[in-house]
């Protein structure tokens, strides 16, 4: 059933307390809830007789339902397979509620409600994981103070932890014991948690600067404590970090962090209850890549972001998401930002909103940060809402200032805290802390797809003026045909002949003059604001033409299509002041070079690269003077996706062909140089997390990732011996993925060692797996099938399948090999998957999704699996929305 945003309406009712009883059990659970409920409307503007109460429930056993301590009869309530509905509550102020059901989270495959995961009891409740626990109001407006008992086996489950503080705890008969937990801040029930298991914690602690004590526990396994110093390092700073820069301190005496090897996502900011993917937990040098070590930096603390932006202000209704995803995102990637380099960050921030949101933005699922309507709430957990969502956050950012963003973060909790709220509520903080003229702002929330914005530019050598001409597009998506322009801030800079900012004074726009110094000092960046259509700035005052600097920082999530030369963007990647575009324009230069490339493939012309860009990659790689990881992101080839997004008709094989040419041209053009990065970039210290130090070791994988493309025995035992001296799992791992890009017997001999060497440890077994399966060696597809029957393997854990199924859809050339054999795995393991965990199966159809970009070939064989699937009886409607809204559109 299809939910639309328009159709919003307020509850009935509220509910004040909620006071839970869990009894744990092997066979069955048992959940008893105390409710006291209370009408919206009172007095004479209620309604008479009151309306009916609405519970939702979903694969409940329900044992008995008591209103102010009577059992109702059967004529009192209507049960169905999704609704518990009291037809006749008492007309008074208040009541209470009490209602008894019987669960099985032993046989819950589907991760979502209350479960099992290595024999504990974990739950995960955010969209609608309460209804599988007990009969409720499930949706975020209903706000409730809880008290949560939970009873259970003292050996099984010697550690028992819900919200808030602990208040009670003792045995109780037949080898049981019990701890009541009471949380004295009222919230919406998708941040209520229960974990009961045999877990142990690393304790720390953080005084705010208020001086509230703060204890910090970090729960996992035995085994798996001395990984967790990395998170609990992260969980300190994150919360230094927004005392510092947001002013937001933890509002309880204790913090808990639970770590488990099942679990759908990345981690769940349920209230003083946080539970994570274990994979985002635990870290040492030898296990742990710093690409996990910055993931777990990120999540860790997003999650405890949430705990203002999500918790003690809350979403109204599930299309409000992007309110705290988006917001929190935009936080997480600032913290990651000051915690490192805030240009590597931007950059790698812009390369994954480019990977995953512009594809889904210009497909048929693309929806508005903002959704109008969905089937499955799990489906709109999206690149779009949280990494679109945290642009339009930034962009307020770009729009006021960091003073000004920071006023209207300020009174946004001012009038907001304790509240349940919408997107326009944000907005209307941010404009009216700084009287801010936003004008068609608020569309970024409603309109879908990635807007294109046209640059044309003109130097008037007489009048010594400078003009920009803009024009924006916004493509139609499902749903939405036409579109209105937006405002879009675009940040610029003018660089002149001498590679410097050329000082700006004054813009005309609109008739109207614009002064852009402050304090008489001139600006070297100013953002124009492109709210029309079309739209003209004029610089005066520019003594020669200058090369334009557009959109720094990446100051909207747009494509932009300037009329910048191939000379202006070099002059810009050796010059520019603003790092990101520095980048961008290496980046800008590789894409026209790689599509004119792809063309020369397909019409079979033989393949040449450029004498410049041999000459770019080498002087990037020997400047001293920058940044290495900003080097290693610097000469990283844009993704085969990326170029094949801009194609009329998607040719993965050509794509391919041609990103493999260029690396093994450059390759043997510069292997002196590479050989020097790698030897110069070795270490013997101990692995230290910072970034000089992954700088450094980034730079030097990429270096040897370029010389192994090579296949020349040299470099192949240069690269063994990098796997057998590594020290941590960063180089082992890079020199590993650099051995196995062909087929081989050092190929084989080499994964059977990592395997062999880290067999126990699931999170690595993993990363083998992951490496494999997105492997372009051809047929790989048949590798991966029969790594789905390795002992390690199970498709009842995501992280597991995540890494065998999701990255085999990553490697363009198998996924969608031509002879159709990677659509139909993935067509099979859909419906597998499906029977076990909706949400899992619906996040690897999205695949398919993009099957129109593609020959007609491959799209009767894409559309041929969804049909399939579509057409299959009993699939959730989880895989019904994705596949059929692919089909549709
Ligand atoms: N709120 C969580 C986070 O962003 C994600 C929860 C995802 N839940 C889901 N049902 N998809 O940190
Ligand atoms: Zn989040």
């Amino acid at each position: 059933k299809e939910i639309f945003l328009k159709d919003y309406k307020q509850p009935d009712y509220y509910f004040d307390t909620v006071d839970l009883t869990f009894s744990l059990g092997e066979e069955q659970t048992v959940v008893s809830s105390n409710i006291t409920v209370y009408p919206r409307l009172e007095g004479a503007a209620a309604s008479s007789p009151p309306p009916p109460l609405v519970l939702d429930g979903v694969n409940l056993k329900l044992v008995s339902i008591k209103i102010d301590g009577k059992e109702l009869q059967k004529e009192d309530y209507h049960l169905d397979a999704r609704h518990l509905t009291l037809l006749s509550p008492p007309d008074t102020a208040r009541f209470t509620l009490q209602i008894v059901t019987e669960i099985y989270p032993q046989k819950n495959t589907s991760l979502d409600g209350l479960y099992k995961s290595s024999g504990n009891f974990v739950t995960q409740c955010e969209a609608e994981g309460f209804r599988k626990i007990t009969y409720y109001q499930d949706r975020p407006d209903i706000m409730a103070k809880y008290t949560c008992r939970v009873e259970g086996d003292k050996t099984l489950y010697p550690v028992l932890l819900s919200n808030g503080n602990l208040v009670e705890q003792g045995d109780l008969e037949g080898g049981k014991h019990y701890a009541v937990w009471e949380d004295p801040h009222k919230k919406p029930c998708y941040l209520f948690a229960l974990v009961a298991g045999n877990l142990q914690s690393r304790d720390d602690s953080f005084v705010t600067r208020s001086g509230r004590k703060v204890a910090l526990r970090i729960w996992t396994p035995a085994k798996d404590v001395p990984k967790t110093v990395h998170a609990m390092y992260t969980l300190k700073a994150a919360m230094k970090w927004d005392e510092d820069v947001f002013g937001l301190e933890y509002d309880l005496d204790l913090f808990n962090i639970v770590a488990v090897p099942d679990f759908n996502m990345g981690a769940m900011e349920n209230k003083s209850l946080n539970i994570f993917n274990s994979v985002l937990v635990l870290a040492s040098p030898e296990t742990a890549s710093d690409a996990n070590y910055a993931a777990i930096l990120r999540v860790i603390g997003h999650e405890y972001f949430h705990n203002w932006t999500g918790n003690r202000v809350t979403c109204r209704d599930w299309f409000q998401l992007s309110l705290k995803e988006g917001l929190t995102v935009f936080r997480d990637q600032e913290f990651s930002s000051d915690m490192g380099s805030r240009a590597v960050q931007r950059i790698q921030d812009v390369l994954t909103l480019r990977e995953l949101q512009f594809p889904q933005d210009a497909g048929p699922i693309a929806h508005p940060v903002r959704p109008h309507s969905y089937i499955k709430m799990d489906n709109f957990y999206t690149p779009t809402v949280y990494r679109k969502g945290a642009e339009v956050v930034r962009m307020y950012k770009t729009l006021l200032g960091s003073q000004g963003f920071r006023r209207g973060m300020d009174l946004y909790f001012k009038r907001h805290d304790g509240q349940a709220v919408t997107c326009e509520d944000f907005y209307a903080a941010m404009r009216d802390a700084n009287n801010a003229d936003f004008a068609n702002f608020l569309l970024w929330y409603s309109q879908a797809g990635t807007p294109t914005v046209k640059v044309t530019s003109f130097y008037n050598s007489e009048a010594k003026t400078y003009s920009l001409k803009f024009s924006q597009e916004l493509p139609p998506t499902p749903g939405q045909a036409l579109k209105e322009p937006m405002l879009i801030p675009v940040a610029v800079g003018l660089l002149g002949s001498n590679g410097k900012d050329m000082p700006l004074t004054s813009v005309y726009h609109d008739g109207m003059l614009q002064v852009v110094s402050t304090d008489g000092k001139p600006a070297y960046t100013t953002v124009l604001q492109i709210k029309k259509k079309e739209e003209e700035f004029l610089f005066s005052d520019i003594s020669e033409r200058p090369v334009p600097s557009l959109l720094r920082g990446y100051s909207a999530p747009i494509r932009l299509d300037s009329d910048l030369t191939d000379a202006d963007l070099c002059f810009l990647l050796a010059h520019d002041s603003d790092e990101f575009n520095r980048w961008e324009a290496g980046q800008v230069l590789a894409r026209n070079m790689m599509l004119s490339l792809v063309a020369d493939f397909q019409q079979n012309k033989p393949l040449a690269l450029k004498a410049d860009f041999v000459h770019g990659v080498r002087s990037l790689l020997s400047d001293g003077s920058l940044d290495k990881e900003f080097i290693a992101k610097a000469i990283d080839l844009p993704g085969v996706g990326e170029i094949m997004d801009m194609m009329d008709i998607a040719d993965p094989d050509a794509v391919h062909a041609v990103r493999s040419f260029i690396r093994k041209h450059l390759a043997t053009e510069l292997k002196a140089e590479f050989l020097k990065t790698v030897e110069n970039n070795r270490s013997s210290e101990p692995y230290v997390f910072d970034h000089s130090n992954m700088s450094r070791r980034s730079l030097k994988n990429i270096a040897l990732s370029y010389l192994t493309s090579l296949e020349d025995a040299q470099i192949t035992e240069l690269a063994l011996n990098e796997y057998k001296t590594a020290t941590n799992m960063t180089d082992q791992f890079a020199a590993l993925t650099a051995l196995v890009q062909y087929p081989g017997k050092t190929r084989d001999d080499v994964l059977a060692d990592f395997y062999g060497k880290w067999k126990h440890d699931f999170l690595v077994v993993n990363k083998w797996f992951g490496l494999q399966a997105v492997s372009d060696i051809p047929g790989n597809v048949e590798n991966v099938r029969k790594l789905l029957k390795h002992p390690a393997f199970d498709l009842r854990n995501p992280n597991k399948v995540r890494s065998l199924i999701g990255r085999f859809r990553e490697s363009p050339v198998n996924f969608h090999a031509k002879d159709g054999s990677g659509y139909k795995f993935l067509g099979e393991i859909v419906l597998q998957l499906d029977k076990i965990n909706p949400k899992g199966a619906a996040r690897m159809v999205s695949a398919f999704s993009r099957w129109r970009r593609y020959d007609e070939t491959r799209q009767t064989l894409a559309k041929a699996q969804l049909e399939m699937i579509v057409s299959t009886n009993g699939i959730s409607e989880n895989v019904f929305e994705i596949a059929s809204k692919s089909l549709a559109a």
